[in-house]
């Protein structure tokens, strides 16, 4: 059996029955049905930047490598056409690049474009939805290809439909970007407030947010992990003012419809869970929220760790933290809140 090892950033030792590298659309299909006429199990995968096997994978992985990029424009916006494979960090690069602003609060986000609206990337304040136009989706048993509409991926914070009605047997296969020239810089997140924002360029914020996730994530090209292992929580309104009362530094962020997203790297943090290792898992000592494999971690040492940060933070603060990292069984994809709890 193939080994997943250079499959997956966790660098969890874990194989699969097989791994197909799709280069070509009219690739997916027959690899596809070639699978299930085996009653094969069959994962997408991209770069595999948010996902823990946690045992070997029973079937076949399609890996997204399909490359392209074009660009259109009109006096408005630029369009750019991204195939489904293409490295997100590298687009966002090409496109400063070319004078193209709007993705820089995006960058170093591991993985591929056509992964970017499955958990509908997001981070210093802008998200996959406020650049996506489209998204392009190949039905594999149907072998065609449908676009939907920015309104109809269903985004919401690290959510879309290709997390539900399109999660099995639909692939991403293009995205497409719509960007203002009239461009408005976001500063909103963290350090980005002291930028000043009528002299900053795109570049300048591409750099600060280089920076500060250098600073604060490991690279996962030195250190197997998966990024934000758990979501942030949102709690009711109640919920949280008591929560503010008893630590009122607690860091928070007001959502539209009442209720309050909290940071779980706090909660962990506080929970004095930095640097907390079972086996070769670990808390990373510089942002709680991400668990690193300090080398030979196997997937029962994450999930016993990640079960016990969820134990000690629910017992802490009554608040049940969520895996955003998605865990695959041998079958495919299995329940992760079930999974550590
Ligand atoms: P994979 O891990 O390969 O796949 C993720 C899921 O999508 C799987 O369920 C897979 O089956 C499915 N999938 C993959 N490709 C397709 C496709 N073409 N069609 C349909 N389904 C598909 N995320 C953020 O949102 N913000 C961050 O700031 C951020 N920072 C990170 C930092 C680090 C160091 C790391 C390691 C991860 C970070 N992540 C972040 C998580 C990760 O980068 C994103 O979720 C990314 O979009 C995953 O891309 P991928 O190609 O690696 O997806
Ligand atoms: N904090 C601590 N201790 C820690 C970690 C964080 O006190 O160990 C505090 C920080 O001081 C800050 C707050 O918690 O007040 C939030 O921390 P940070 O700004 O680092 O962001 P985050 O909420 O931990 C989220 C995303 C990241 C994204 C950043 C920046 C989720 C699950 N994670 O992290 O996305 O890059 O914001 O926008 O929403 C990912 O999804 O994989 C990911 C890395």
């Amino acid at each position: 059996m193939p080994s997943l090892r250079h499959y997956h950033t966790f660098a969890i030792d874990a194989q699969a029955k097989s791994i197909v590298e799709i280069t070509a659309l009219e690739q997916f299909s027959p690899a596809w049905a070639a699978a299930k006429a085996e009653d094969q199990p069959v994962l997408l995968l991209g770069e595999g930047s948010n996902v823990l096997f946690v045992q070997d994978f029973n079937g076949t992985l399609l890996v997204n490598r399909l490359t392209g990029i074009e660009h259109k424009q009109d006096n408005d916006f630029h369009y750019l056409h991204v195939a489904g494979g293409e490295n997100w960090h590298k687009l966002v690069q090409w496109s400063l690049q070319q004078g193209i602003q709007g993705l820089e609060n995006l960058a170093l986000i591991p993985g591929c474009a056509g992964s970017a609206p499955v958990q509908n990337i997001g981070a210093y304040g802008v998200e996959f939805k406020d650049v996506c136009d489209y998204v392009d989706v190949l039905d594999l048993a149907q072998n065609q290809v449908f676009r939907l509409s920015v309104a109809d991926c269903g985004f919401g914070y690290r959510h879309s439909v290709f997390k539900q009605q399109y999660a099995k047997g639909f692939v991403v296969v293009a995205v497409g970007l719509k960007l203002a020239k009239n461009w408005q810089p976001v500063l909103k997140y963290g350090s980005l407030a002291n930028l000043d924002v009528n002299r900053v360029t795109a570049q300048q914020i591409f750099d600060e947010v280089c920076a500060v996730r250098q600073a604060k994530l490991p690279d996962p090209k030195q250190t197997g992990n998966a990024g934000s292992f758990f979501k942030n929580p949102v709690v009711t309104a109640r919920q949280f003012q008591d929560l503010q009362a008893e630590y009122p530094t607690i860091p928070h962020y007001p959502q539209a419809d009442g209720f309050v997203k909290l940071a779980a790297g706090w909660l962990i943090d506080q929970a004095g869970l930095k640097g907390y290792q079972i086996g070769g898992a670990m808390v990373h000592q510089q942002q709680a929220l991400v668990l690193v494999n300090t080398g030979n971690a196997t997937s029962s040492d994450v999930v016993e760790l990640a079960h016990h940060i969820r134990q000690a933070v629910a017992a802490k603060f009554d608040v049940y933290l969520s895996p955003e990292v998605r865990f695959i069984g041998e079958n495919g994809e299995v329940n992760a809140d079930n999974v550590i709890s």
